[in-house]
């Protein structure tokens, strides 16, 4: 089965990636292997893949070749952002250019520089303040030769800006054009691209020349809080990229398409274990508005097109290569380094963690069945996790929550070393417990995940002393 693998420098992604083509399975990942959290261990995964991604671009980054293509892709900026001159985004943009040392930057750097000679045509047009277009200049100089910056300043004339626009659009469509994958060096059945979901062309592209038997989307903006600090971002990557992946297999005839959802969706409801068919309408943070918009996008794609979708509500999932910002990895991270913990909601708080190889067992299982009609779906009485359409939403979580404290204990017995503590007020956007029904699995496919923690934290605790180095 050739399959599309959204995510895959992520944890779950990169997981269910190795285990696909451990069985013999073609899988093609994609990642924009973004900076919400450490790259380093981004390409640790691809390359535990066989992924070996050029970090060489940024390198370039004072080659005239590149900054004439800096400047089109300010120009092309440019003009999407006169209409809306968002300056906060401006004043990001610039305070990361600076750096300028790794492909993340360099694009931050173009959208300095593209703040930049977005100021300068509303400038011309409108007379706008012209003190952020010199920081914006000003950062953009640190990573490109300085004459050439100056160069852009003289000729910030009418006729130039137009010039620019006009080479802007015709890099543009060089610039949507699929690039090519990057090859696996240990798995013959292996290919990577690097493609940002919500770049409709590249997605558009990438599904007319792959042609997936099955699609697995895993890539998304993950994280509840960063979701009250960073909003736009999750709507562009889980919402906008969903409608792409949907409409790549729409388009391209993929019927067999599962997607991660989350436990979040479930919210204020206070009712546990969480059943799949719980109303689920009181999300408490966007992340979670987001999983929820998910299904029912899927939900409406099924209905038209006949795809076979199934959304996998995720519980707190952990183990080896897990996510530095959850609780697992940080609480490690602070014991070893003799940092103190941060225990919320005074630790009066449950999750159903499970772990990593249950839920690549469970998406696998989701892949070679995918989900069919429920002829006795009744419209009058809608059953809330199936549908006339073949569409189907399962939890997937240990169906064992565990008190905070007794997750640190165990924390603290693998590494033989006690937490400092400092207890704190819940969290906007958080929940005090989560606890999975898992009866849908356990009827569709006879299965359920079962890990001891003790053994999963065991495993999660040898994997990060080897990736970090050993320390006691
Ligand atoms: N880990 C959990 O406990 C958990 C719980 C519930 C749901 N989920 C969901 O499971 C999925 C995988 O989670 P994870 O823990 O592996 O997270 P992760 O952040 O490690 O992996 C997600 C990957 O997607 C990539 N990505 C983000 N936006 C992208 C975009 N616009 N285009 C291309 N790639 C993009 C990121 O670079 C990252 O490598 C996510 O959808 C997440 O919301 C995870």
């Amino acid at each position: 089965m050739k399959i599309l693998v959204t995510g895959t420098a992520g944890f779950i992604g990169f997981h269910l990636a190795k285990k696909l083509l451990e069985r013999g399975d073609e899988v093609v990942g994609i990642d924009n292997i973004n900076d919400y959290y450490d790259v380093n261990l981004k390409y640790g995964r691809l390359a535990e893949l066989g992924i070996y991604m050029p970090k060489g671009t940024a390198k370039a980054c004072t080659s005239e070749e590149h900054i004439s293509d800096m400047q089109a892709s300010a120009s092309e900026k440019a003009s999407d952002m006169q209409a809306s001159a968002a300056s906060s985004d401006v004043k990001e943009a610039q305070g990361t250019a600076k750096a300028c040392t790794s492909e993340e930057h360099i694009s931050d750097m173009q959208a300095s520089a593209a703040s930049s000679a977005s100021e300068k045509a509303s400038d011309m047009q409108a007379s706008a303040a012209s003190s952020d277009v010199k920081e914006a200049q000003g950062t953009a100089k640190a990573c490109t030769s300085e004459e050439h910056i100056s160069d852009m300043q003289a000729c910030a004339s009418e006729e130039h800006i137009s010039d620019m626009q006009a080479s802007a659009s015709e890099k543009a469509s060089d610039m949507q054009a699929l690039a090519a994958p990057t090859l696996s060096t240990k798995y013959p059945k292996h290919k990577f691209y690097k493609i940002d979901l919500s770049d409709r062309e590249a997605m558009e592209n990438l599904f007319q020349t792959e042609k997936f038997d099955a699609v697995m989307n895993l890539a998304a903006q993950a994280g509840v809080r960063y979701s009250i600090e960073n909003p736009h971002s999750y709507v562009q990557s889980n919402v906008v990229g969903f409608l792409n992946i949907l409409e790549g297999c729409r388009n391209t005839g993929v019927k067999n398409l599962a997607f991660a959802s989350s436990s979040s969706v479930y919210g204020l409801n206070e009712s546990q274990p969480f059943k799949t068919t719980d109303p689920t309408e009181h999300q408490v943070s966007l992340y979670a508005a987001t999983k929820k918009s998910n299904e029912m996008m899927a939900h409406t794609y099924a209905h038209l097109y006949g795809i076979h979708v199934t959304g996998l509500r995720f519980f707190t999932v952990y183990g080896p290569w897990g996510r530095p910002d959850m609780a697992p990895m940080l609480f490690t991270d602070a014991i070893l380094g003799d940092r103190a913990i941060k225990v919320f909601n005074n630790g009066a708080m449950s999750r159903d963690f499970t772990y990593i190889d249950d839920i690549v067992d469970g998406i696998i299982k989701v892949i070679d069945k995918p989900s069919q009609a429920n002829k006795e779906w009744n419209p009058k009485e809608p059953e809330i996790s199936s549908s006339s359409a073949p569409y189907k939403i399962y939890n997937i979580g240990n169906n064992a929550p565990l008190p905070l404290m007794t997750f640190i204990e165990t924390i603290e017995n693998a590494l033989g070393k006690k937490a400092e503590k400092i207890f704190m007020p819940m969290q906007d956007g958080d929940v005090v417990s989560t606890y999975a029904d898992v009866s849908g699995l356990i009827n569709d496919f006879g299965y359920k995940p079962d890990t001891d923690l003790k053994d999963g934290i065991a495993a999660f605790v040898k994997w990060y002393r080897e990736f970090y180095g050993a320390k006691d």
